[in-house]
């Protein structure tokens, strides 16, 4: 099939799929042309300010409301705020990467929770899910009104039927589907894997840019959101919802995928990482890794983000005088990794694609013993750092792992020998070394 997108983040689009379908000049017709349903979907308070408002007018065969009785089915291992299962440690964590289930497992199926922070019924904080799945959803769909839904596949394409049109991402992509919008998956090869980031908060947002100026970082107009495709289908199909941290399940005889036109800027949206137009030092030191913050969700705390999604493309490296990979730092923020493809510049093994580490609150981090003598020692030539992209939730509140997360057989319990190899080396000026005396 052929996928259609509209260009630009946040933007007020309308598209229809059939002529006739937007009306003109009003949101609400007495009676539509066509024989559709009139119905809004607000992402924000009605009274958000103008720059933050998010709404979108859908045209629909049914309203959103025809479907039968929603009742409460097991979670399998979604877990949600506030996260309570097990103490969090201090120490910092790392997993393998997640297998692909042997049993049939769809996009919904596939989700595992390793942790999260806040509380939905708050709509603060994130969930941190894993998913690994080997069939599609055709009669299934599937909705979060926790939060929205950044997917950030590592593993096979996936193309997402939603409410508002097709999109199709493959790793290297990511895709933001907002709180409430329904939608499903089909996988676009035999096996899928990734990440996905639930925002209980504020919407992510691009971040403002400051002193950068008015270009750079992630573009406004390479994010693309789908363009109207709409499902006229009847059958025996199944919504699943996610309310207030447990899934739901109701009957619906059509698909809910079947708005004909909509105009609105509350839409899903995907965007290609290696678009990132990357800033970095041309002089010397480490900056932070915010300058590679591709969406942020605020907080209620100014420059305190609910969560920041960045990521560690391909780029040069090319600071004089310097370690080059990320310091050793401590942080009050709380840095959950993955890594979509290659090889991260502060660890020589272990973390691997598909795999994750969470660095929590304070817990001391930074290059292992390998990578420490190795970016100490090097010749600092300009290098293009390739063929590598990791990324970071990095986000306010403490994230509290999952009872899985703590007692699966991808967690790497052996994580932190990779800094005990890390010697003294300090040796007071003007005294004579201990070998000497
Ligand atoms: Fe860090």
């Amino acid at each position: 099939m052929t996928v259609q997108y509209q260009s630009g983040f946040g933007n007020e689009f309308a598209t229809e799929a059939a002529v006739g379908a937007l009306p003109s000049g009003q949101n609400a017709p007495q009676k539509h042309p066509l024989g559709l349903y009139t119905e809004q979907c607000s992402g924000t308070a009605f009274t958000a300010p103008r720059a933050s408002n998010r709404r979108t007018w859908t045209y629909r065969i049914r309203p959103s409301v025809t479907h039968r009785p929603y009742e409460e089915i097991q979670p399998g291992q979604i877990r949600s705020g506030p996260f309570l299962e097990t103490p969090t440690t201090p120490n910092q964590l790392r997993w393998s990467p997640l297998p692909i289930p042997q049993q049939p497992a769809d996009f919904v199926d596939g989700i595992i929770t390793l942790g999260g922070n806040g509380d939905p019924a708050m709509q603060i904080g994130v969930a941190i899910h894993l998913y690994a799945a080997n069939t599609s959803m055709h009669d299934r769909f599937f909705y979060c009104a926790d939060g929205e839904f950044l997917i950030v596949p590592q593993l096979g394409g996936l193309r997402i039927h939603t409410e508002m049109g097709v999109l199709e991402i493959a790793p290297g992509e990511i895709c933001l589907i907002p709180r409430g919008i329904k939608f499903r998956v089909v996988l676009l090869e035999q096996e899928a894997r990734g990440y996905i980031c639930e925002n209980y908060g504020l919407p992510f947002r691009l971040p403002e840019l400051g002193p950068i100026g008015a270009n750079g970082l992630a573009n406004p107009r390479d994010f693309l959101a789908p363009a109207a495709a709409y499902e006229d289908r009847e059958g025996d199909f199944r919504i699943v919802a996610k309310f207030m941290g447990r899934l739901w399940t109701a009957a619906i005889d059509h698909s809910p995928l079947d708005v004909v036109g909509w105009h609105g800027n509350y839409t899903p949206c995907k965007y290609d990482l290696a678009l990132f137009n990357c800033m970095n030092t041309v002089s010397f030191d480490h900056p932070d890794p915010s300058i590679y913050t591709v969406l942020s969700s605020p907080s209620a705390v100014p420059g305190t983000a609910n969560c920041d999604f960045a990521i560690f493309p391909p780029r040069w490296l090319v600071a004089e005088h310097t370690f080059r990979p990320p310091w050793f730092h401590r942080n009050l923020m709380n840095e959950f990794m993955g890594l979509v493809y290659g090889a991260y510049d502060a660890k020589a093994e272990g973390f691997l694609p598909g795999g994750a580490s969470l660095h929590n609150c304070m817990a001391g981090h930074g290059p292992d013993a390998e990578t420490f003598e190795r970016a100490s020692n090097a010749e600092l030539k300009p290098q293009y750092l390739d063929k590598t992209l990791a990324f970071m939730f990095e986000t306010h509140l403490v994230v509290r792992p999952t009872e899985f997360a703590m007692k699966t057989r991808i967690l790497q319990h052996e994580y932190f020998e990779c800094w005990q190899g890390l010697k003294k080396h300090f040796q007071p000026a003007g005294l004579p070394s201990q070998k000497d005396s």
